[in-house]
């Protein structure tokens, strides 16, 4: 078992339920809160551990989150997650077959989300021979799930919520799903490409969750961000780590919508 931790909040997990909420789901960070800023209830759809939705809370953007699975052993994850932090207040978690099992009564200003990220035509550029866990969290046959998502998630939505996924550009377009959200009664607001100072953030996010104490992660850790940040903008055009980084976060794009 390993430990995420962001602030005050330790993430429980097993590194085969990790889709990428440890390193690019930490994006969400700095782009809700320079788009949406602070919600009342927050969803993480598609949340294995819930690394997005715990960091969410723990930077003070949710005052309180639902999270829901289909993979009852992410589920047991999160619930190993609020009890330790004595969290059971203020987060709800589901299995669910997207929004099948989520209780009608559930309202949410902000959803957020990293689902399976691509189809029958893009999925060979991830991988041939996927394991089960890998195309669990990877492949989104005719893209039913994201159908299915958008087309239901508008029952769960108080009126003016946000809904923001994360997908990747080498395995969908915007356009792919532009005509789902519209038949879900929901408005298309933009497609948001991060910054490089929302890479740096989430870098840092990453590095300080991760219990790496040794060699020169130990001493980046222990950094303050504005001098992480600093240090990133001068070196990061030579420093094969930072470059690798960058063009590895700047594949990932976020697509926003809005219930009215
Ligand atoms: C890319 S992973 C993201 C996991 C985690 N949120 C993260 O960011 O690391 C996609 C997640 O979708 C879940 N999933 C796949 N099919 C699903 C379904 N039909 N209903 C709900 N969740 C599903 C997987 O179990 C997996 O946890």
């Amino acid at each position: 078992m390993k430990v995420f931790k962001i602030k005050e909040i330790k993430i429980f997990y097993d590194e085969k339920l990790d889709g990428g909420g440890t390193t690019f789901g930490q994006l969400y960070v700095p782009i809700v809160r320079k788009l949406i800023g602070k919600s009342k209830t927050c969803f993480e759809a598609f949340s294995g551990p819930a690394f997005i939705g715990f960091s969410l809370l723990a930077n003070n953007l949710c005052e309180e989150l639902v999270v829901a699975d289909i993979n009852p052993e992410a589920i047991n994850y999160v619930k190993l997650t609020v009890s330790e932090n004595n969290l059971s207040r203020k987060v709800r978690y589901y299995i669910a077959d997207v929004l099948d099992g989520i209780p009608e009564s559930e309202r949410f200003d902000l959803v957020v989300g990293n689902p399976p990220h691509f189809n029958e035509f893009t999925i060979s550029k991830y991988c041939h021979e996927c394991s089960s866990i890998e195309m669990l969290k990877t492949y989104d046959a005719g893209w039913e799930l994201h159908k299915r998502f958008y087309e239901s998630i508008h029952k769960f939505l108080n009126n003016g919520a946000n809904i923001i996924l994360v997908e990747n550009s080498e395995g969908s377009n915007e356009k792919d799903f532009i005509e789902f959200i519209q038949k879900g009664r929901l408005e298309y607001v933009n497609t948001i490409h991060p910054t490089l100072n929302d890479i740096i953030e989430a870098l840092y996010i990453n590095i300080r969750g991760l219990n790496l104490n040794f060699g020169i992660s130990k001493v980046i850790k222990n950094l303050p961000y504005s001098i992480y940040r600093l240090a990133f903008l001068i070196g990061f055009r030579i420093y094969e780590p930072a470059i690798k980084n960058v063009s590895f976060y700047s594949k990932f794009y976020f697509i926003w919508s809005r219930y009215r």
